[in-house]
Formats: structure tokens, C-alpha cells, sequence
């Protein structure tokens, strides 16, 4: 583990209890409050009607996305490094009376070892915008041994846009501070809606709708069948 990747790590977990401001445009969300309520309340639909079976959500956060895709699976698993993230979960769980159809796992995804063929669909929200480029190949490596044939993936993610490019760099180690004043820095890339649909075809899952906005993006692809 380098040490970027271990101060992620860091971050996340003391960020874990104000974490959500990000979606009503606070925290690190560039300050276009309105767009991004516009493109969470857009995710937030096509999210309902996304995941089939066992679902499971990488890199889960706080279970944001929960509330949204649980109607639609019969078992959800949520993995994220981060304790503290995982004990927001667990809250947003038992307030939504899923405890019985949700596992948790706290551990790095890389690691952390699964059954072949185990999942039916996945969403990963805010995870591969953390990963270089090297890394996504193992990332997909992995999901694709875990994943049954014609799987669903959506992936959520920060959109790369003339609104973003103000503030941001597209790629690269970033500053972030919490509300504490505590600072950190994280690698992190942006995307626009020609690279998501890449990293789709590159890892071979079929394009099945988007929604590339100012601040987020959300994409859902199929896993494609081996030939
Ligand atoms: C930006 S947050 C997104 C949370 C959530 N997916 C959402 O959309 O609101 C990224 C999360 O991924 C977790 N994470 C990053 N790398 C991870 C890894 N290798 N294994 C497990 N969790 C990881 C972090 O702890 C953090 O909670």
C-alpha cells in the first residue's frame, strides 16, 4: 500500500461523519450547489430502478446509494475499508429496517477474498476516480471473477466538466479539508462521458445508459458474455 493510498484511507474514515453534505453541494463538491442537487436528484432515479439479486456496493461510504437500489435485490453486501463509513452504514441499515438482507464487510477490496460467481450486480460510487489507471485493470480483474454472467455495474463518479475545470485539476494528487480544518491529500481523476464509456469497453461491459452531469456522473453497463 503507498502512502497516498494510505492517507485515503485516513481520510475517509475521520471524513466518514460529513460525508453526505457532499451530495447538497458542501465538503469538496465545487461550489455549483444547484447543479449538484440537479445531478444527485437525476442519479437518485435511475439508481431506483438499477441491481437485480445480490447486490454489492463497493466502497459503500455511508450506504448513500441504499436507500435507492435495496427494493430491487434479495441480499446486498457492503464493503468499505473505512470503520467509521461502515458505522454510518450500519446506521442508514437499521433505519431502514434491511438489517436482514445486508452484510457488511470492513476490509480493502483488493484484498479482501470472495466466491467466484457471486454477485448479480454492483454499484461503486466514488471508487474508481481514486484509482490510477494500473490499478483499474486489477480492480476490473477482480470484479469480473466475482461477477455471474450478464451482471449489471453502475458506477457513479465526479463528472469532468467546464464547471469542474475551475477548480480542479483532471488528474492527480488533491488537497482536501475537512470542516475540522484538518488537511489532507488524495489522489483523484475526473471524468468525462467519452472516459467512463472506455473504462466500460476496456473491461468489457456493454453500455446500457448515462447521465454525464456538471458535477456527477452515473453509468450502467452489462458484463458481456466470454466468446
Ligand atoms: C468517495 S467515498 C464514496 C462512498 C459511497 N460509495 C458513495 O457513493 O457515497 C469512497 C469510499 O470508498 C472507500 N474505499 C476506498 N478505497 C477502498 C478499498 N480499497 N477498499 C474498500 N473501501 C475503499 C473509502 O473508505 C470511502 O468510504
Amino acid at each position: 500500500m503507498n502512502n497516498n493510498f494510505k492517507e485515503m484511507m485516513v481520510y475517509y474514515n475521520e471524513r466518514a461523519k460529513e460525508y453526505d453534505e457532499v451530495y447538497i453541494g458542501k465538503g469538496p463538491a465545487i461550489p455549483y450547489p444547484d447543479a449538484c442537487r440537479n445531478d444527485v436528484s437525476k442519479i437518485k432515479k435511475m439508481v431506483s430502478s438499477f441491481g437485480k439479486g445480490h447486490l454489492i456496493d463497493i466502497g459503500c461510504g455511508t450506504g448513500f446509494w441504499l436507500p435507492y437500489y435495496s427494493q430491487n435485490c434479495s441480499k446486498i453486501t457492503l464493503i468499505d475499508q473505512s470503520e467509521e463509513m461502515i458505522l454510518e452504514c450500519k446506521e442508514r441499515v437499521d433505519k431502514l429496517r434491511l438489517k436482514n438482507r445486508c452484510d457488511f464487510v470492513q476490509g480493502d477490496f483488493f484484498e479482501v477474498e470472495f466466491e467466484n460467481c457471486l454477485f448479480e450486480s454492483v454499484v461503486t460510487g466514488f471508487f474508481i476516480s481514486h484509482i490510477t489507471s494500473e490499478l483499474e485493470q486489477v480492480f476490473f480483474a477482480k470484479l469480473n471473477k466475482i461477477l455471474k454472467p450478464n451482471a449489471q455495474l453502475m458506477i457513479i463518479d465526479s463528472a469532468w466538466s467546464s464547471k469542474r475545470e475551475q477548480y480542479r485539476k483532471k488528474e492527480g494528487i488533491q488537497k482536501r479539508v475537512l470542516n475540522n480544518g484538518r488537511i489532507f491529500t488524495i489522489y483523484k481523476r475526473y471524468f468525462n462521458g467519452s472516459d467512463i464509456e472506455e473504462i466500460l469497453e476496456r473491461h468489457r461491459f456493454k453500455l446500457k445508459s448515462s447521465y454525464i452531469g456538471d458535477v456527477f456522473l452515473v453509468i450502467i453497463g452489462n458484463k458481456k458474455e466470454r466468446r
